[in-house]
């Protein structure tokens, strides 16, 4: 049997950095109400000429050298982003071209915070079938681009940054399932309301703006995600204990820590980086990912349980051995 397997990891995050304290001075907020509502300390944001593209290369690099692959060898490239570079081409095309990779399928997701978890999921079909044999999959985003900097239930809650992971066919267990998700009729709760066939003006002017109902999308993402564990579980007739590693979407440290009891996973086994990254959509499950490779903490062998919720509502997770 033919399974996915993820050979490498990278991350990218742009230079500049948003404290909460430089929040206080853009709106009425504080630091204190922004830790404890949402474990939120910092954020980064892209330059004013570094464009999704830009962040999702240097994450793609840095996934290839980990796993000691080349550009020729990738046959598959899919980008999850809501912040794509241009209307067309995707910027999975755009990053194909700065990789100098020619004639593989490459494609972006939208599927919002969870996008990387459905990017995992087609990139794995991909693989099982035949169909390719080493994917590079990325999650990216300039979320910056898409917030209004005088809304205070939402600025302070999301940042920019890139990760990426290079997945190849292997013998050995790699991912054992994705599960994806989607129910549309949530689309009002959590929107950014214009497009190109609907108010384009507004994008066209800049005014494409995150809108949110907090304390629903809070209430529906613990509910949700609860639920997916369960299922992703039972789907590997597996329990808690065989989880080493959550690795979930970093929107609240409230929404991580509900899971995280939910599948009895200590503090300690639960990746974070939310307080560093704030929310960063498609791109925080893999840069959390990298992040916990690269300091040691996640080890080869271990199993791990992704997750993820976002607008749409879209919900799913992966759960794979390292
Ligand atoms: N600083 C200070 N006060 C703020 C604030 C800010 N940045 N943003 C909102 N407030 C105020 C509100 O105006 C409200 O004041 P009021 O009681 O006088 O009306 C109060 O804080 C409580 O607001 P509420 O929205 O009920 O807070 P909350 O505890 O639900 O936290 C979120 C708000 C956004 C942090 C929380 O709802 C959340 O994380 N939701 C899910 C977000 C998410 O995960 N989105 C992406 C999914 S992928």
């Amino acid at each position: 049997m033919t399974y996915a397997r993820i050979t490498g990891t990278g991350s990218y995050l742009p230079e500049k950095v948003l404290t909460n304290h430089d929040l206080e001075q853009m709106v009425e907020t504080n630091d204190q109400w922004i830790r404890e509502r949402t474990g939120i300390e910092k954020r980064h944001i892209a330059a004013d000429n570094q464009t999704t593209c830009d962040l999702a290369e240097q994450a793609a690099r840095r996934a290839l050298e980990a796993a000691g692959r080349s550009t020729d060898d990738i046959d598959l490239i899919i980008v999850a982003t809501t912040t794509p570079d241009r209307v067309f081409p995707s910027t999975a095309c755009l990053v194909q071209q700065r990789l100098d990779i020619h004639g593989c399928a490459a494609f972006d997701v939208q599927a919002v915070c969870t996008g990387f978890v459905y990017a995992l999921g087609v990139a794995d079909k991909f693989i099982r079938t035949g169909a390719a044999k080493c994917a590079l999959v990325i999650g990216a985003e300039t979320l910056s681009r898409i917030i209004d900097w005088t809304d205070r239930s939402t600025c302070v809650l999301f940042g920019d940054g890139a990760g990426a992971v290079i997945l190849e066919a292997s013998e050995a267990p790699g991912i054992l399932s994705t599960h994806l998700h989607a129910d549309g009729n949530y689309e009002s709760l959590l929107t950014v309301n214009v497009g190109v066939s609907t108010h384009f003006d507004a994008v066209a002017k800049g005014e494409a703006y995150i809108h949110m109902k907090g304390n629903e999308v809070f209430r529906m993402a613990v509910n949700t995600l609860g639920r997916i564990v369960d299922e992703t579980l039972e789907a590997n007739r597996m329990t808690q204990a065989d989880v080493d590693w959550l690795i979930p979407h970093q929107a609240n440290i409230r929404i991580i820590n509900a899971t995280a009891r939910k599948l009895n996973m200590p503090p300690e086994r639960v990746v974070v980086t939310v307080d560093q990254h704030g929310n960063t959509s498609a791109a925080s499950v893999p840069m959390a990912l990298d992040v916990a490779v690269r300091d040691g903490r996640i080890q080869r062998g271990e199993t791990l349980l992704m997750e993820a919720f976002g607008g749409g509502f879209t919900w799913g997770s992966a759960l794979l051995k390292f």
